[in-house]
């Protein structure tokens, strides 16, 4: 089967096609995949303004798919099966793609599939490494989402905790504003955190302490875990970005590497303690880090010395699958064609989402 992967929940418009193999260890293969960025048209206003998200993916759009057909050299006569990210994400963009990837395959009567944003992330990894030893324990960390989910089977993503406020990215972003970094703000962050020294400035642990904050999201089934295991799994880096701010209030940042390196240290710290403290509870055979900030250079060094020495398998996407993309998208939706057959065409963009295997 040859699958065109749609992606346009947030500021990149995506394309890819996939298609199955034969291999049962490695069964997707990508032909292409092309992105088109708005950062450069969003960092005049400091981050994604919805609206003009929205018309962005709407001139972008059909060039994307041509040239991601063209790009695996195929016509649009060849495609068996239309995936597309129907949430979470800013729903102007999404219905975007879920419009463009509905009319595609009404045009040319091909089954569609929605696929849930995250479900894409964690399919990242299966893209690059092949099906991972399972149960697995994946951490998804982006500028909108923060969560640990436990995959026990293929294609099955129960969601243990997520972050009660900020996402990671976020507080990324933020922090990289203050420091008059731009947008986004991630990559200028770990740049400049290599060059520092990470102990000069010292900001609290993020740490979830009120717990009626915020409601517990539609998908966190609050008895498939013990409260033990879903406590490990909470983040909050509000705290952290207000430490920043009144550091920054009081101090001045001093040398910029430095402060970068010193957040770094706190945020990766957290976010690697927290996923082997998770995969060490439910007696998890890998773990894994996706979403934009798996991007990010100390993360991935630290998580992969953490599994050496734990001797826990780690596996991390290549960035070109960190950050969105629409190959992961495509894999996520053969997955949930071949467990669950086609979506209604009923199905709409929705701007928060529960994981598909949390609603059957
Ligand atoms: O997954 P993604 O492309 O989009 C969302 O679904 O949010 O993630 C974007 C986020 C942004 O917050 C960006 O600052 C962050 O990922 N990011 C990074 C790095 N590269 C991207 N954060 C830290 N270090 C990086 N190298
Ligand atoms: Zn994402």
């Amino acid at each position: 089967m040859r699958i065109l992967g749609i992606e346009t929940s947030c500021d990149e418009t995506a394309a890819a096609v996939v298609e199955t193999t034969d291999d049962l260890a490695r069964p997707w293969a990508v032909r292409s995949s092309v992105i088109s960025s708005q950062a450069d048209i969003h960092r005049e206003w400091g981050g994604v303004v919805p609206e003009i998200a929205s018309r962005q993916h709407v001139a972008d759009i059909c060039g994307v798919v041509e040239r991601a057909l063209s790009d695996a050299g195929v016509r649009a006569a060849d495609i068996d099966a239309v995936a597309v990210t129907q949430g979470p994400g800013l729903v102007g963009s999404l219905l975007v793609g879920v419009s463009f990837a509905k009319a595609f395959a009404a045009a040319r009567a091909l089954p569609v599939v929605a696929v849930h944003h995250l479900a894409g992330h964690i399919e990242s990894l299966v893209l690059e490494h092949g099906e991972l030893p399972l149960p697995a324990v994946v951490l998804v960390v982006s500028g909108g989402h923060t969560s640990l989910y436990f995959v026990p089977s293929r294609g099955v993503y129960r969601l243990v905790g997520q972050t009660r406020d900020d996402a990671a990215g976020e507080a990324y972003d933020k922090v990289a504003k203050l420091l008059g970094l731009g947008y986004p703000g991630g990559p200028a962050v770990d740049a400049l955190a290599e060059t520092g020294r990470d102990d000069v400035v010292s900001l609290p642990l993020p740490r979830f302490t009120h717990a009626d904050r915020n409601e517990a999201p539609a998908d966190l089934k609050v008895d498939e875990f013990p409260p033990s295991v879903r406590k490990m799994a909470e983040f909050s880096f509000s705290g952290l970005k207000s430490a920043a701010v009144r550091h920054l209030e009081k101090h001045g940042p001093g040398n910029v590497a430095d402060f970068c390196a010193s957040f770094q240290r706190v945020v990766v710290g957290t976010l690697v303690d927290r996923l082997f403290a998770v995969a060490g509870a439910l007696g998890a055979k890998s773990v894994g880090i996706v979403g934009g900030v798996s991007a990010n250079r100390r993360l991935r060094r630290d998580v992969l010395a953490r599994g050496q020495r734990e001797r826990m398998p780690v596996f991390v996407p290549p960035v070109s699958l960190s950050t969105d993309n629409a190959a992961m998208i495509a894999a996520a939706g053969l997955r949930r064609m071949a467990m669950q057959g086609a979506s209604p065409l009923e199905f709409n963009a929705q701007a928060t989402l529960p994981m598909a295997s949390d609603r059957s």
